[in-house]
């Protein structure tokens, strides 16, 4: 074997890229539950694009038979129900996973220099991530898919002068119809997951040029040992490969017991009107988008004109790629930073939920009031950011980790 890769290694660096990145990458000692979460969102991009590929096997991308194709999937196909409803189910759990591994960010100032890049290339991924998920929700041609897809394409109809012209551009056609399906198809199977799987290995190239951060938020780099390695740092190989099996283990157990027992989640998941085929003549009574998404529909909804709230929902997720020119902090942690900091991060966090739970019910003036004034403490926690960040007072950090 070692004769092997010797014969290897002079032609491609296989040890050093091991050693690089697992054995000899030294990762501080003190990750907690929310650092699962990386390799969690890994494994659920695996599973999305594995039972993506098997699911194009049988599935049809033409307007007159998505839809059977779909139902011949889950019917006639062996196996077909579990790949699809792991498709669906993993769509679902890859916004949970991603949005637990945000909110470590937020938590632990990660974000903060030198993480800078590694968190817009973060943002992108979400970005993406949204596009995809967008564009997957339009494949089985239901109810939903069509007319999901035609209140969030016709929005871009809000944009003054070239408003109209884009929208046909991206249906490429005066209505959804097949075209609009062949191209999302496309995009969906192809072009964003290509893009997605590339902006990944940058993601983890960029975060191991700097090294993790950790709860504690202390710079391991600083304190090293004779030979270098950090006092406060473990290779993350065997340690954290070994550690990282319990979290996938717990989430295998939840994955598929929600996959076998409640697939549709309710309607949350798989919602009841994608059930019935796409029917350009139906409007179906209540539209709304799945539950990732519906926080930034509530903001949409929250602002009564229909361009101002196209730009609010817009900023919304711009303001976030901003993030760590906006902490001015001088600690990264949660834990050392001053009060205020802990109450906008609970403020947002509350606000976010609440949003994400009008989005999906249908509006009410006294719904409507709630998600302005949870829009307005969404914005408030980045805008007045800057100033909190810069005016309370955080205790010190310690030199080591502390466990
Ligand atoms: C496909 C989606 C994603 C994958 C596969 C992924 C993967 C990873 C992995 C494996 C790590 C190292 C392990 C860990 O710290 O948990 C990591 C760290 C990180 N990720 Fe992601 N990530 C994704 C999306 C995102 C998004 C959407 C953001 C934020 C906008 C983000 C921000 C970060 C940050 C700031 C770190 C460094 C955390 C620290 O050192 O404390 N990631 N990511």
């Amino acid at each position: 074997m070692s004769k092997f890769m010797e014969w290897v290694d002079a032609r491609f660096p296989a040890t050093k890229m091991w050693e690089d990145h697992l054995s000899k990458y030294y990762a501080p000692k003190n990750f907690n539950f929310f650092y699962f979460f990386g390799s969690l969102a890994l494994l659920v991009l695996v599973n999305q694009i594995v039972t993506g590929v098997w699911l194009t096997m049988s599935y049809t991308p033409s307007a007159e038979e998505a839809f059977a194709s779909v139902e011949y999937i889950m019917r006639d196909v062996e196996y077909g129900w579990i790949l699809r409803y792991m498709h669906s189910t993993g769509a679902s759990a890859f916004f949970v996973v991603v949005y637990l591994h945000m909110f470590r960010g937020l938590l632990y100032g990660s974000y903060q220099k030198p993480r800078e890049l590694v968190w817009i290339f973060g943002m992108l991924i979400y970005l993406m991530l949204m596009a995809e998920a967008f564009m997957g929700y339009l494949l089985p041609w239901g109810q939903m898919s069509y007319w999901g897809a035609q209140v969030i394409i016709s929005l871009f109809g809000a944009i003054p002068v070239i408003g109209a012209d884009l929208t046909q551009w991206i249906r490429g056609d005066y209505l959804i119809s097949g075209i609009t399906l062949n191209r999302f198809f496309a995009l969906h199977v192809v072009a964003l997951p290509i893009v997605i799987l590339g902006l990944v290995v940058l993601h983890i190239l960029a975060l191991h040029e700097v090294g993790s951060n950790n709860p504690d938020g202390v710079d391991i780099k600083k304190l090293k040992d004779e030979n270098g390695k950090p006092l406060d740092g473990i290779a993350f190989h065997p340690y954290y490969t070994v550690k990282d099996i319990v979290g996938v283990v717990v989430f295998l157990f939840v994955f598929c017991f929600v996959l076998f027992f409640f697939p549709e989640m309710g309607g949350y998941f798989l919602e009841k009107p994608n059930f019935e085929a796409a029917n350009p003549f139906k409007t179906p009574e209540h539209i709304a988008p799945v539950w990732y998404f519906t926080p930034f529909y509530a903001i949409l909804r929250a602002v009564p004109d229909k361009l101002l709230g196209v730009i609010a929902m817009g900023a919304a997720i711009a303001v976030l790629f901003v993030l760590p020119w906006l902490d001015r902090s001088p600690v990264k942690s949660m834990r050392y930073k001053g009060w205020m900091s802990k109450i906008w991060l609970l403020v947002f966090c509350i606000s976010f939920v609440i949003l994400g739970v009008l989005g999906v019910l249908s509006p009410t003036p006294g719904r409507t009031l709630l998600s302005q004034v949870c829009t307005i403490l969404y914005f408030a926690y980045f805008i007045l950011m800057p100033f909190y960040t810069r005016m309370e007072k955080t205790k010190p950090v310690p030199e080591r980790v502390t466990g």
